[in-house]
């Protein structure tokens, strides 16, 4: 007899189509008091049994703190940080800054204009639900790999393109316009900052990435990870690289985010203030592998409370389009040839 397949004995794509169209998200699922989620979500044992080999230990990604480069020239304490953002960046691809000079409130507004969407009635979300957002445009939606996934994630997504063409303000939702429009010039600040310093760890002028355009195509997402009946059938989102440059990333205190570090699943502790910085794969490609894209995920919340998370990523288009396909020439030399 053949093998039982995990997903015989249902319609899978009726009930992928029927969550779909119902535009409800995880979040509406969640609202509605479910105490078992879809068959379409269970993750295979393989991935699950991954999941539960988490890290227990106390490590946490590197935290930099970049207040004394914010507004002084003190050139020997900016080699200092330059040092840690290059070896954070070689070791880890992934590292949390403080100290970056947007204020808290700005962080919080942020984080709870992107919640108060994601409670709105599905009804009201509906209008931007959609299942492709075209350049420069604002689309709402639950999974964006619904039907190309093996296994559907625990979370729903708010998209916006904020770059490299300006975005038309009003396409975005009104309850969380200012605050998006206001987050992405902080969060684009805080990213030249950073590109400066990854800069000059590789030995480049500070404004190189500035100037190749990495700061122009962004793309904002506001993602709620609601809570989750059984957070041990399936994942907040499955394990990725993230494509573009860098990823900048604030969370609200709904821990859920982990980072491969070795062999190993490292939870990244919620820091007030912090943000968490991650290098793309485009970056490990034009720095000669000198810095890493690195796998991360998101468990599927146990908590009552959503877990909301605002990244931007940062020089996406390039990556689909022409540009750089390779490490940059003034990074090569006989002794470092080209490893792309
Ligand atoms: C992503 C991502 C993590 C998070 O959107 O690429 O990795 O914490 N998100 O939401
Ligand atoms: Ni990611």
């Amino acid at each position: 007899m053949a093998a039982m397949d995990a997903n015989s004995g249902y319609d899978r794509m009726k009930e992928l189509k029927e969550f779909d169209e119902s535009k409800m998200g995880v979040k509406g699922l969640s609202d509605s008091g479910i105490t078992s989620i879809p068959r379409f979500f269970v993750h295979p044992p393989e991935t699950l049994s991954d999941f539960k080999n988490s890290s227990s230990t106390c490590t946490n990604i590197p935290i930099i703190d970049l207040s004394g480069i914010i507004n002084s020239k003190d050139s020997d304490h900016r080699l200092k940080i330059v040092e840690q953002v290059k070896e954070a960046a070689k070791t880890w691809g992934f590292f949390q800054v403080i100290n970056h000079g947007v204020p808290i409130s700005v962080l919080d507004e942020t984080i709870h204009a992107i919640k108060a969407f994601h409670d709105q009635p599905h009804e009201v979300k509906a209008k931007y639900y959609k299942r492709e957002n075209e350049l420069g445009g604002v689309m709402y939606t639950s999974n964006n790999d619904l039907y190309r996934a093996k296994s559907a994630a625990w979370h729903d997504s708010l998209q916006a393109w904020m770059g490299p063409e300006p975005l038309k303000v009003t396409d975005l939702p009104e309850i969380c316009r200012n605050e998006v429009v206001a987050w992405d010039k902080s969060a684009t600040e805080v990213a030249e900052i950073v590109m400066e310093l990854l800069c000059e760890g590789l030995g480049l002028e500070a404004g190189k990435f500035k100037e190749l355009t990495f700061l122009d195509a962004r793309v904002l997402v506001g993602h709620c990870y609601p809570y989750c009946p059984q957070p041990d059938l399936t994942v907040g989102i499955t394990s990725h690289t993230d494509p573009g440059v860098i990823t900048v990333l604030l969370q609200n205190h709904v821990p859920g985010l982990q980072v491969k570090h070795g062999d190993e699943w490292v939870n990244v502790k919620p820091v007030p203030g912090g943000l968490i910085i991650n290098a793309g794969d485009f970056l490990q490609i034009i720095s000669n592998g000198e810095y890493k894209s690195v796998q991360h995920r998101v468990l599927a919340n146990s908590s009552k409370e959503a877990r909301i998370s605002i990244v931007i990523f940062f020089n996406l288009a390039k990556w689909k389009g022409d540009g750089y396909h390779g490490p940059l020439p003034e990074l090569l030399s006989p002794k470092k040839p080209a490893i792309y």
